[in-house]
């Protein structure tokens, strides 16, 4: 893969594919730190007198009506303060047209524009999100240059991000470098290796998880995903639960008990009150928002014997002050641990933030992209633009 540095960038239209896919929540950015990761890139486009056309996804969309708060218009505003005053930001509501066009024909270099959620584009056949190559033309036709720093998106292939790569001279920019760079102790880490994984996309973990199973030697399990795993033998009550992986649970469990690690209690929510459960206590009224002190100091035993840490997602609803402790302690612990830990994924990232636990080996980006790098040490975007450039 060619890197941008080796790309004379002078007064080219350079595609630059970012991931701005930011959690926002009643119109505001929670965690920004996708918008300042893709900015080394941005400057150096800058700098080097190139017209920079931005291109993200959004969160998901399928109707009309998700469009509404998946608009990259938000995400323009904050880069709009990011950006030095003198620097001309454009914004295009088209993906696609004659709009669109001639904004970038206008361009000078220097200037940078932002197109619109290029999920949008997924109304009609899934066209983004299924690589469509027609689309993927189109988008290709409106630069001279790709360039990838979409780390946190890899482990996909969409039309910006893979296909577009066979109808352009394309390489990786510096985010895309500092992350594979960073992840490599991933491939091989040195053990114990112990992956944490929390949060809600339940369904994209599992399908990963024999692989990540394979290469590691403790898995502990919070958040929604725990949940899952736990309703096969024990009553959840209202719990977060994804029922259509249940069967993959099944598998799961019998293959590798012996490497699974879940909750032994938790912090439950009721009509009446909040309170800690064990696990064999809750009743189909409760719902569980974190794990609990047992939980925990199980959890710290395992962090403490392992040499290298993964953390992706969290395991409780920590941006509730009253299911807070589980993530807050989780994360100090691992920080203070002899362990190389890394955090991938915006969750993990915001409850850093958050909490202000900062000291880790590396804050990634991606989750999925990493925990697809570290169960196949492959990223499926990334493969198929080397593979497309060594044909050349
Ligand atoms: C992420 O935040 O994990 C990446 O941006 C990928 O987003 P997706 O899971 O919606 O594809």
């Amino acid at each position: 893969m060619k890197h941008i540095t080796e790309f004379d960038v002078n007064n080219k239209k350079v595609i630059v594919r970012c991931d701005l896919n930011v959690t926002i929540k009643d119109g505001k950015i929670l965690n920004d730190d996708k918008i300042f990761a893709s900015l080394i890139t941005i400057n150096y486009l800058i700098k080097n007198n190139a017209k920079v056309i931005i291109m993200s996804h959004l969160g998901k969309v399928r109707v009309e009506e998700d469009k509404k708060d998946k608009s990259l218009k938000v995400v323009y505003e904050r880069l709009r303060e990011l950006l030095p005053d003198n620097i001309l930001l454009y914004f295009s509501q088209n993906t696609k047209g004659k709009e669109l066009e001639s904004l970038i024909s206008e361009m000078k270099p220097g200037n940078v524009l932002l197109i619109e959620n290029t999920r949008f584009e997924d109304m009609l056949d899934k066209k983004e999100s299924n690589n469509n190559d027609e689309l993927a033309k189109y988008w290709a036709s409106l630069g001279d240059l790709f360039i990838n720093d979409a780390f946190g998106n890899s482990h996909r292939k969409h039309a910006s991000n893979c296909a577009i790569t066979k109808y352009i001279d394309n390489g990786i920019g510096f985010l895309m470098e500092k992350e594979l760079n960073n992840l490599e102790i991933l491939l091989n880490p040195i053990v114990p290796f112990t992956v944490i994984m929390g949060g809600a996309k339940t369904k994209d973990k599992i399908n990963i998880m024999p692989n990540i199973l394979d290469k590691c030697n403790y898995l502990l399990l919070g958040g929604g995903i725990a949940n899952t795993f736990l309703s096969i033998n024990n009553e959840v009550g209202r719990s977060l639960v994804s029922k259509e992986s249940i069967e993959e649970v099944k598998e799961i469990l019998n293959q590798y008990s012996n490497k699974i690690i879940m909750p032994v209690d938790a912090v439950v929510e009721n009509q009446y009150n909040i309170m800690n459960k064990d696990i064999n206590e809750i009743t189909s009224e409760d719902c569980i928002y974190d794990i609990g002190p047992k939980t925990i100091e199980l959890f710290e035993r395992y962090i403490n014997i392992s040499k290298t840490i993964f953390i992706n997602g969290t395991v409780g609803k920590y941006e509730d002050n009253r299911f807070e402790l589980g993530t807050r302690n989780i994360l100090n612990i691992c920080s203070q641990s002899n362990a190389n830990v890394i955090l991938g994924g915006g969750d993990a990232l915001a409850s850093s933030d958050h909490f202000r636990i900062n000291k880790f080996y590396f804050k990634s980006t991606g989750g999925g992209a990493t925990l697809e790098y570290i169960g196949t040490g492959k990223l499926a975007c990334l493969d198929e633009q080397n593979s497309i450039r060594l044909k050349q």
